[in-house]
This record gives structure tokens, sequence and C-alpha cells, in this order.
């Protein structure tokens, strides 16, 4: 951690963990009290910058890279730069924190039962039926993260006391008052 500039909000997890709908209201949260904030969300992304790339392991590192690219650059100048993506494997994390100089990994810890529970999109019953290969959880591997910064449990957490934390998390580490909109 630098300190001395925006930072990358990374949020990692399973599909249905809850990563984006966090990240979502920690936006809101930073953005009512006119913090530089930006959401990268892989979903939306694999419809714009990272479109055409799979689910094979060299595709998914294509599109991490993709997005470190961005968000360093968003946090280089002075943006709080919330990413979320299910970022399965340790080397693409630990690829991502060499990478960015301000970089919060934020752990969306959800049991795999109760995102297949949820299965917002129904993908699991897709991924459980051989209709989509390598699905993270399912047929491909999660890692569990050895050293985030934060740990939210989603499965008992609100989504506004998690979204809370991060950011308490960030005003506590000084970025809130780095990335405050200049007043004119
Ligand atoms: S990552 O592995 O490269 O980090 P990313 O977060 O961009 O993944 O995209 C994950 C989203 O793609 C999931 O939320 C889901 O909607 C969709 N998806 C489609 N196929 C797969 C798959 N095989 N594994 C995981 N997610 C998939």
């Amino acid at each position: 951690m630098s300190g001395k500039s925006g930072c990358v909000v990374w949020f990692t997890g399973l599909s249905g963990a809850g990563k984006t709908t966090t990240a979502r209201e920690l936006l809101q949260q930073l953005r009512a009290k006119g913090i530089k904030s930006e959401l990268l969300d892989g979903d939306e992304l694999r419809t714009g910058i990272c479109k055409g790339l799979g689910f094979s392991r060299e595709e998914r590192m294509e599109n991490i890279r993709r997005i470190v690219y961005v968000s360093e650059l968003l946090a280089r100048n002075g943006v709080i730069a919330i990413v979320s993506a299910i970022t399965p494997y340790k080397d693409m994390r630990d690829y991502a924190r060499s990478a960015i100089a301000d970089y919060a990994e934020v752990f969306v810890d959800c049991p795999l039962e109760e995102c297949e529970r949820r299965d917002v999109k129904g993908l699991y019953a897709k991924a459980r039926n051989n209709e989509i290969e390598r699905f993270t959880g399912i047929s491909d591997p999660y890692d569990v993260p050895d050293r985030p910064e934060i740990t939210l449990y989603s499965k008992d957490g609100s989504i506004e006391g998690n979204a809370r934390q991060v950011f308490e998390w960030l005003e506590q580490a000084g970025y809130v008052s780095l990335c405050k909109e200049e007043m004119v």
C-alpha cells in the first residue's frame, strides 16, 4: 500500500456469493460521500473489453490481466476501483496483488451449497447437468484466498453491513479522504 493514491478493492468469491451486489452497495456508499469510485464487474466486462473470452485457465487469466490493467490505471489516478470477478486461482490473485500497488482483496465467503441453493442465474443447475464446462466450484477449482485483507460472510451478514465493513476499512487505510471529489 502506498497510501498516496486511489486503490483497487478486489472482490473474489464463487458465482452467486454476492460479490457484485455488495460491490454495488459499496459504490453507492462511496459516491454518497463524494468519493471518486468505479465498479468493474466481471459479467459486464465479458460483454465489453473481455468479450469473446471463455473459461479455460488461459482465458480466465487473460480476463483478469485486462481487469488488472484498467483498475490499476484508475487507482493510479485517484479513483477507488472496485472489481467484482470470481478470480478463482491463487496465481491470478498473486498477479493482481503484485501488479497493483494499492490492492485490497475482499473475499466474499459463501458456502457452495448456499450459492447453489440461490442459483440466481440458473448456472449451477446447468453445470450439474454438464451443460456448462469448467464451472467454478463444480467442475473447476476455486482456491480459497489465504491472505485477503477483508473476509465477508454473505450467508448471514447483510449486504449493507458487509459493504459498510469495506467502507470502514478504506476509511482507516486513508483512501476515503484521498479520493474525495475536489470542491470547486
Ligand atoms: S473469472 O473466472 O474469469 O474471474 P468472471 O468473474 O469474469 O470469471 O465471470 C464469471 C461469470 O461468468 C459468472 O458469474 C457466471 O455468470 C458466468 N460463467 C459462465 N460460465 C462460467 C464458468 N464455466 N465458470 C464460472 N462462471 C461462468
